[in-house]
């Protein structure tokens, strides 16, 4: 990666005065032309139309979820051997590879507080030498909803009324308790680990389930865990709601602090791996993104660990501007039958080419450290060309191009009619059983009223019926103790 130094980009000359965008002189940054000192400003004055008409349009659009978050470079080494697994080059013994990493809120927008109960998304990109690998994750293992025609709705619910333009506890919990997929991430949310200390004190998972491939054509599903070596710290309610009008940058400025203090944050990957075979008979279906798969069933196995090391130099350029994608896979890699999966393959980059630009893999943060070769062409802001070579593939003129075909080597079996329906229940499936385990047998006492003190303050906000009822049906669902007594903390106001 270049130095911060070496990532100024030459095109500014910061000694040298203000020049317009064209490098002819600016004439003022202080004063604009008009006639006489108290008349009426012109048109012709370049200095102050470029300026002005240059502000009116320094907003791009926020990210439609997760836009509120920060991140730093760093590098991942592999100190662990899981070459018998995959033959992903970053993922080989000793190797090291440069990185960014962001953080986020998911419902929050671009100024919102990072202390609000929500999830926390988890992304990174690895620049490899056989293109850019991303992972793009979340703090909790499990997902709201399974099948990608819900997650519209599902952000809708967690966004803005439509009328006041106010958040809405009633409409969240709607969504939620009509939604009975969501019950697991929703006792996880609600759970110690809705609000984590600062990012460097959370953990990182792949949630859904991807696919590695060894040298042999050998198939494996895998789950990735990224473990803070910082250790897990989360915040009471009372903490997070003094912070969120204190200080809403909190952990933004957590974790660009620590890096100017030379205080490296950094985190383990682990992973889960089941052999390709179990897939059809593993007594959850594997690729429902609401479960996770036991450890004992699927011990955890050391790979390596990333270190965020360089913050950014600047904000916009390397934050804002960089587009994670699931869809940027490496051999060796490979997603999975997961249908939220399949759909974020296409929505990334989809998001992207809107937010950022057509072009947004040409920006120095997205770009690859390998060289590129395509016949995707112009588009807005088209910086890197190709010049008189041959636009079209076959081709002639000795420009190269793909012509693989037959069986991927990082794909599944799949057959049968099209249909619009639930995925195939494995032995263990159901809604509730896996929401019921965390809040009954990995949550302490303490932890489990604090649960219900903390849900039963969002339904006091704005719920009604049938909304309420329903909220007191679900939880009761999960566990009927922990269901019984929100109820009861609800009515006993
Ligand atoms: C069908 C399901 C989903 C869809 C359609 C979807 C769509 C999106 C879109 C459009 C963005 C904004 C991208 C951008 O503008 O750069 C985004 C951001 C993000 N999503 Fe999703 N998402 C889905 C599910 C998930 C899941 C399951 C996870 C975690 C396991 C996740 C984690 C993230 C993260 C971490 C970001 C922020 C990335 C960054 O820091 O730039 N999303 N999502």
């Amino acid at each position: 990666m270049p130095t911060p130094e070496e990532q100024v980009d030459q095109w500014f000359d910061p000694k040298k005065p203000s020049t317009t965008e064209v490098g002819t002189k600016r004439e003022s940054d202080a004063h604009s032309l008009s006639v006489g000192p108290d008349g009426p400003l012109l048109l012709h004055d370049v200095a102050l139309v470029e300026k002005i008409a240059r502000f009116d349009r320094e907003r791009v659009p926020e990210r439609s979820p997760h836009a509120k978050g920060s991140g730093a470079f760093g590098e991942f080494v592999v100190t662990g051997d899981v070459s018998k697994y995959t033959k992903a080059k970053f993922l080989q013994p000793g190797t090291t590879t440069p990185m960014l990493a962001r953080f986020s809120t998911v419902a929050g927008e671009l100024g919102s507080p990072d202390s609000w109960r929500d999830v926390r998304g988890f992304a990174l990109k690895f620049y490899t030498e056989d293109g850019n690998f991303d992972m793009v994750g979340n703090n909790t293992p499990v997902f709201f909803v399974r099948d990608p025609m819900k997650f519209p709705d599902f952000i809708h619910s967690q966004k803005r009324l439509p009328d006041s333009g106010l958040r809405s506890p009633n409409m969240q919990w709607d969504f939620w308790s009509l939604s009975p997929e969501s019950a697991h991430q929703v006792a996880y949310l609600m759970g110690p680990r809705g609000l984590p200390k600062t990012w460097r004190n959370m953990n990182g998972y792949s949630s859904h389930t991807y696919m590695w491939v060894n040298e042999d054509g050998e198939k494996f599903w895998v789950k990735y865990h990224f473990l803070t070596d910082q250790g897990v710290e989360n915040m009471s309610n009372e903490e997070a709601a003094k912070l969120a009008g204190e200080d809403a940058d909190v952990h933004r400025r957590d974790l660009f602090d620590a890096i100017k203090d030379g205080n490296f944050p950094s985190w383990t990957l682990h992973v889960q791996i089941m052999p390709y075979e179990d897939a059809k008979t593993y007594r959850f279906n594997p690729f429902d993104l609401t479960k996770i798969w036991s450890k004992n069933d699927y011990p955890r196995i050391e790979v390596g660990r990333f270190t965020l090391n360089q913050n950014p130099i600047n904000h916009y350029a390397q934050i804002e501007q960089a587009a994670f994608s699931p869809s940027n896979t490496v051999p060796g890699t490979g997603v999975s039958p997961d249908k939220m999966l399949l759909s974020r393959v296409f929505s990334y980059p989809d998001a992207q080419r809107n937010r950022v630009g057509t072009n947004f893999n040409q920006l120095p943060v997205n770009a690859p450290v390998v060289k590129t070769n395509n016949y995707d062409k112009e588009g807005h802001m088209q910086y890197h060309h190709t010049g008189a070579a041959p636009v079209y593939a076959p081709n002639s003129y000795g420009r190269a191009y793909q012509d693989t075909q037959g069986v991927v080597d990082n794909g599944w079996e799949a057959d049968g009619e099209l249909v619009r329906m639930a995925y195939t229940l494995h032995r263990d499936d159901d809604d509730f059983g896996q929401a019921h385990t965390l809040v009954r047998e990995v949550y302490s006492e303490e932890e489990r009223q604090e649960l219900v003190n903390t849900v039963v303050d969002m339904l006091k906000s704005d719920l009604e019926e049938p909304v309420l009822s329903n909220v007191f049906a679900y939880w009761k669902n999960i566990d009927a103790e922990v269901g019984q007594a929100i109820e009861d903390g609800y009515r006993q106001g």
